[in-house]
């Protein structure tokens, strides 16, 4: 079977075609265990080679039709993962882009899924972004009405219906992973409106300073990166006779601060014996304004009730960090 990740030059696609390969095997259209025998990435860029033979990196832009139709292909046998997107900064400085990126390209894995023979299983990766202003409760459900309040939000919640339609109309079998945000990014901070909620472990854990852009009681619901590739994979292999109307799926999240992230790095480095770096004030205006439109936590009950995991301890998640890509590794 075909495997089909956009984005997947990126921080969560990369992962998500690593533990693939490992599993080495994916639940096919028909029902069936089928073995994995190719992954196709498809991404603008790549920031390493393919080290697996079933790997095969496609660099090209997700807005262009033909260079995802010829990515995905006509095989029956295939499941596609759709994680490219602009990043939520980048789609508040340039809304065209956000459009063509992240709508348009959306629309051509989808009719791409669609033109594929079969009905392809697709997993949309979408965003908690999809919530925001007044329609927010206090813990956001699946249930709660999506009124984004940001460009990317706004991308992702139209992408989550046409999830929704296009399995409604039988053309693919589609669900989306609504995801909170997810730590801890390794690398450089990017122009996510989040990137902060990694960069206050990362910074600290590798001995250097965080500006923090964003109150030290500021709530935001996070999750662990391995949790989420799981769930990606767990939300793929759930039957569809369990899917109703409503495709789309809030995962379970941790409600975060920074005092909280600052105290749980403290005790993981006593007992390593780090030296943190200091997480330093930094308001920021901009930001500030869009994480204020931003939901503070989610309930994820719905997505837990088929069968997708819940985050292990904050501690935990700062621990699998330190083992994939703390500085033994680098
Ligand atoms: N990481 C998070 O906290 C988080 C939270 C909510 C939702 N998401 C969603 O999960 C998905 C994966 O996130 P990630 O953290 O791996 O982000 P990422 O930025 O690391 O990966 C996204 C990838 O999309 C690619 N891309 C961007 N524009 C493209 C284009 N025009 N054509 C082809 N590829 C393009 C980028 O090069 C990048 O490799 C995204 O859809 C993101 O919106 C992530």
């Amino acid at each position: 079977m075909k495997v089909i990740i956009t984005g997947g030059g990126g921080f969560l696609g990369s992962q998500l075609s690593d533990r693939l390969l490992a599993r080495g095997e994916l639940t096919g259209p028909g029902g069936r265990s089928e073995p994995i025998t190719e992954i196709v990435l498809l991404d603008a860029v790549f920031h390493r080679p393919a080290a697996d033979p079933r790997v095969r990196q496609v660099a090209a832009d997700i807005s262009r039709r033909e260079a995802v139709f010829d990515a995905v292909g006509r095989d029956a046998a295939t499941a596609i993962f759709h994680l490219a997107s602009m990043v939520s900064g980048e789609c508040e400085e340039r809304f065209d882009d956000a459009l063509r990126v992240n709508l348009d390209g959306g629309c051509n894995v989808f009719e791409a899924a669609r033109a594929a023979a079969g009905r392809p299983r697709v997993v949309f990766a979408s965003s908690i972004a999809c919530y925001g202003g007044e329609a927010m409760e206090p813990a956001n459900s699946d249930r709660t009405k999506l009124t984004p309040q940001t460009t990317y939000g706004m991308t992702k919640a139209i992408c989550e219906l046409l999830v929704n339609d296009h399995s409604r109309k039988g053309h693919f079998d589609g669900r989306s992973v609504r995801l909170p945000t997810v730590i801890i990014r390794p690398g450089k901070p990017n122009a996510a409106a989040s990137s902060w909620a990694s960069g206050m472990f990362r910074e600290p854990l590798a001995g250097v300073p965080c500006a923090l852009p964003v109150r030290r009681d500021q709530c935001h619901p996070m999750t662990g990166y391995r949790t989420v590739i799981e769930s990606f994979i767990a939300l793929h292999e759930v039957p569809e006779d369990r899917l109703r109307d409503d495709r789309a799926f809030v995962l379970p999240a941790h409600r975060v601060t920074p005092a909280l992230a600052e105290a749980v790095i403290k005790e993981v480095a006593a007992e390593r014996g780090l030296k943190l770096g200091p997480i330093v004030d930094a308001p920021d205006a901009r930001i500030q304004g869009l994480v204020n439109n931003w939901p503070q936590a989610v309930d994820g009950a719905r997505a837990v009730r088929l069968g997708l995991p819940s985050p292990p301890p904050l501690k935990t998640i700062v621990e699998q960090y330190l083992e994939d890509f703390g500085p033994r590794r680098a």
